[in-house]
């Protein structure tokens, strides 16, 4: 049967594809401003650490899984346990697929949204911070724009999917990551040579150690999770359409470096812009649609840099969404030798409908709480705080614990010969972090998440 399977087409063709998946909302729209509450330099620091000694040895394990089974998250833990037990926690990367995807492409289709606002020219009748505000408020409120655009988000997403792992998600990755990469690039180069960017770089490299608490290193950790797409299965589904000539720590070091270098440059982007601009470098998850607009209606060239930014956000937005959907069709074609095609038009429009509440949770139901949270941050909670963190705290278990380091160090070696060779003290040490420091590490922020530490 895994002769029938699509593979990857090229090498590069996995690396861009997963690092679409990686790069996302997370990194430019969380990341700049996470990183600004806490301490900057201080807090990029602690993240760096937590990638390092977490994220990379369960993105090496995930892909892995995939590489090895050649199936999605369920069809993976099936065949190397055979428990229900180790089934279900496949079934949980599935679930998860379905809760992050819908509330995501909430956020997504605002920014799709706010393209069409910057080249309406809307920015610049934002003359005082406030407005924007307002704007964004109202935009959000309106019930027809935010399905809609939520709607249209979706359609991209599906499409994607829909022409399969070779025509569609790699050729799409092919076009849209380079596109990204240049977008950004131009973007960083219009914030440094911005006047008074250097107070943006300050805020960004002076670390500020005060602020860094168990708190913010908790945060690091939790979203070393969400920004490397880890804990869900989205890379082991990817991993899936690699074969035994392929590289597998080799590539998960590149796609972690991606992620991280466009982090980086995201915050570089953005705060010297808005220190330039005199703006409020504070203001949290409004940071992107409520800060930035007034950014650009300030900066010369604003209209172009508005429309690239949002375009930006949009197309690193959609390269994830389209990973999570994957897993949920991959699911459903393996499992249940559903037909992709299928697969893609009933659970796309499912699970466009489950992320309708979350859509309304800014307008009709933003009074309907529960825990004194609305749909989409119920949504968002799960799926960030519990879901992915217990994902990633299983899937290091199993490798480590129940399928065992030597058979994983045999799958491991495939296409990887020469790392064995020449650095076999890395592969020592991802055996020693993903057996002790990865289970452990995880379940202290899985504790203080759900609130049992505070
Ligand atoms: N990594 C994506 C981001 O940073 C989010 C994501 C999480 C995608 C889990 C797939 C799976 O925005």
């Amino acid at each position: 049967m895994s002769n029938q399977r699509e593979h990857w087409g090229s090498r590069i063709g996995f690396i861009l594809a997963a690092s679409g998946s990686a790069i996302g909302l997370g990194n430019i729209w969380k990341f700049p401003y996470i990183a600004g509450e806490n301490g900057g330099a201080a807090f990029i620091f602690v993240y760096l650490v937590c990638i390092a000694v977490i994220g990379l040895p369960v993105l090496i394990a995930e892909i892995l899984l995939g590489r090895t089974t050649q199936r999605n998250p369920v069809g993976a833990f099936k065949r190397l346990s055979g428990s229900p037990f180790w089934t279900a926690v496949g079934g949980m990367g599935v679930v998860a697929g379905f809760v992050i995807l819908s509330f995501y492409s909430v956020v997504a289709g605002w920014s799709l949204g706010y393209i069409i606002e910057a080249m309406k020219g809307t920015f610049f009748t934002f003359s005082e911070a406030s407005l924007a505000g307002d704007h964004f408020e109202s935009l959000v409120g309106n019930v027809k724009w935010i399905i809609g655009y939520h709607g249209g988000f979706f359609l991209l997403t599906m499409l994607v999917v829909y022409l399969g792992v070779k025509g569609g998600i790699e050729r799409g990755s092919k076009i849209m990551m380079p596109i990204l990469f240049f977008i950004l690039i131009i973007l960083v180069i219009r914030g440094v040579t911005l006047d008074g960017a250097e107070k943006g770089l300050a805020f960004l490299w002076n670390p500020d150690w005060s602020k860094i608490s168990g708190q913010s290193v908790l945060i690091a950790l939790g979203h070393a999770f969400f920004t490397l797409s880890l804990g869900m299965g989205a890379m082991m589904t990817y991993g899936s359409y690699l074969s035994e000539e392929d590289n597998v720590p080799s590539s998960a070091f590149q796609v972690l470096f991606l992620d991280t270098l466009i982090a980086i440059l995201a915050g570089i982007a953005i705060f010297t812009a808005v220190f330039a601009m005199g703006q409020n470098p504070g203001a949290g998850p409004g940071l992107i649609f409520q800060t930035l607009p007034v950014v650009f209606a300030k900066m010369p060239g604003g209209f172009l840099f508005g429309i690239l930014f949002f375009l930006l956000l949009t197309l690193a937005a959609l390269t994830s969404a389209i990973s999570l959907l994957e897993v949920v069709v991959a699911y459903f074609v393996d499992e249940l030798n559903w037909k992709r095609h299928r697969a893609v038009m009933i659970f796309g429009f499912t699970i466009f409908l489950i992320g309708v509440p979350s859509a309304l949770s800014f307008n009709v139901m933003a009074e309907i709480k529960w825990f004194d949270k609305t749909f989409f941050d119920i949504a968002d909670f799960l799926a960030s705080n519990i879901l992915l963190p217990a994902g990633g705290f299983f899937i290091s278990v199993f490798v480590a614990w129940v399928w065992g380091l030597d058979k994983a160090v045999i799958e491991l070696r495939k296409g990887a010969a020469n790392i064995f060779e020449r650095y076999g003290w890395l592969i020592v040490a991802w055996k020693f972090f993903l057996k002790y420091i990865a289970p452990v590490m995880i379940f202290i922020v899985f504790l203080y998440s759900i609130g049992v530490i505070k």
